[in-house]
């Protein structure tokens, strides 16, 4: 544009300066001056008029209006979409302490100014591969606008997920996270914040390589969705394997009243999420009083949440487990023990509330299960999972 002016600014001169050159040829020098007076009258009057019709015409506030949209590129515009929209790519370089901050800043206002489809986000909290990826696959695809999916692994395993993958580069910056210790729930806070960062996940849920779905899609969103409390094993155990790993010192941030205890397989909303990523009063008293035999994964969030939000949980969990064969591990269970007596078994058995009201049906995942069990599961999943 710049040097479209300044040719043409060069060709006005080039003409003004041709004429000079043809009248000096023909005019005797008395007559030139009085003319020369005249043109120099001329153009500052003509170049009067032009300013002053540029001023009035306001064509110079068009001339800033389309520099003022001319932003570098690498620059973003402060619009809502910068706020609303998800991130392009999972991985990031921000610290624990860098992402809780991020992941704690929260909306206040109830109502969303833009059509929000609230989500449901799949965390995944593996020590290895996801052997049964498949099943997941199963239950998800076809429901892109009502999950997300993240996973946490000690192995960087992204390249064993084909771009047509629900899992497909669904990993987030991992760290080392060891069974009963502080590194277990950092593990799990940092998928909350991750996931957090997406402002249209509303439900969280913290599964295993070893969980399996037992129903299908719309029903598990029904469920979770149409609850008023969150899925949160929390109980007061007054056996050494509850009270009894309670350290004197958490007091008075932690009482041996408010202390609670529960599986660490959580579904907890975006409410809750936000209270567990910005807490740093339960956090310091945990990490230096409750450390093995107290295991942290099963107190920390049980009884924070209790004393923080106590209304907003059911205080049971939605993940099925199998402690009857005693011991310090539940049932692992392989290829045999799969048919539809053993999902009925799941699908049936227990009486919970569910707001407000008994009901059979407690359970929407299920665990251990192990590698062994794929074939045998994806035989059965048209049975349970179609939908
Ligand atoms: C992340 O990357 C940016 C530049 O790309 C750098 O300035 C910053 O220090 C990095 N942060 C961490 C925690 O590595
Ligand atoms: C869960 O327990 C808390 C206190 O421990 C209680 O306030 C809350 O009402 C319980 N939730 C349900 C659904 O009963
Ligand atoms: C579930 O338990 C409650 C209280 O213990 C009882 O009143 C109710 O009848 C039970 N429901 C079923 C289906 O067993
Ligand atoms: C999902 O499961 C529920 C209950 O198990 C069933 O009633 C429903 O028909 C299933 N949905 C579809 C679309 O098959």
């Amino acid at each position: 544009m710049q040097s479209r002016v300044f040719q043409l600014e060069e060709g006005k001169e080039i003409i003004v300066v041709t004429g000079g050159r043809t009248g000096l040829n023909k005019v005797s020098p008395s007559k030139l001056l009085p003319l020369l007076g005249f043109f120099l009258a001329f153009t500052i009057i003509f170049l009067f008029i032009s300013v002053s019709t540029i001023k009035y015409y306001g064509i110079k506030s068009v001339v800033t209006s389309v520099t003022s949209s001319i932003v570098p590129c690498n620059e973003r515009r402060n619009d809502l979409d910068k706020w609303i929209k998800r991130p392009a790519v999972l991985m990031h370089n921000m610290s624990d302490e860098e992402l809780l901050w991020r992941a704690s800043i929260t909306p206040h206002r109830k109502e969303y100014p833009f059509n929000r489809v609230p989500k449901i986000a799949f965390m995944f909290l593996t020590m290895g591969p996801l052997p049964l990826a498949p099943l997941w696959e199963r239950l998800l695809k076809g429901h892109e606008k009502y999950y997300s999916v993240y996973i946490h692994s000690q192995v960087s395993s992204s390249a064993m997920f084909s771009a047509s993958s629900v899992f497909y580069r669904r990993h987030i910056p991992s760290q080392v996270a060891e069974w009963g210790r502080m590194t277990m729930c950092d593990a799990e806070r940092r998928l909350l914040a991750n996931a957090l960062l997406d402002i249209s996940n509303e439900w969280f849920i913290l599964l295993s390589e070893s969980c399996i779905p037992v129903f299908n899609f719309t029903t598990i969103y029904q469920y979770i969705t149409k609850s008023k409390h969150s899925f949160m094993g929390s109980f007061d155990d007054p056996s050494p394997y509850g009270r009894g790993r309670y350290h004197g010192k958490m007091s008075p941030e932690v009482t041996i009243d408010q202390w609670r205890k529960g599986s660490q397989w959580f579904e907890i909303n975006r409410e809750l999420a936000v209270s567990v990523v910005k807490d740093i009063l339960y956090y310091p008293k945990f990490k230096e009083f409750c450390t093995p035999a107290c295991y942290v994964d099963e107190h920390y969030f049980p009884t924070m949440l209790t004393i923080e939000k106590p209304a907003a949980l059911a205080n049971r969990s939605v993940t099925w487990v199998d402690w009857s064969r005693g011991g310090a591990h539940p049932a692992t269970f392989g290829a045999q023990d799969i048919n539809e007596e053993f999902f009925s078994r799941i699908l049936k058995s227990d009486n919970c509330t569910y707001n407000g009201r008994y009901t059979s049906m407690c359970s929407l995942f299920a665990r251990k299960f192990s590698p062994s069990a794929l074939e045998a599961l994806m035989q059965i999943a048209p049975k349970i999972l179609s939908s």
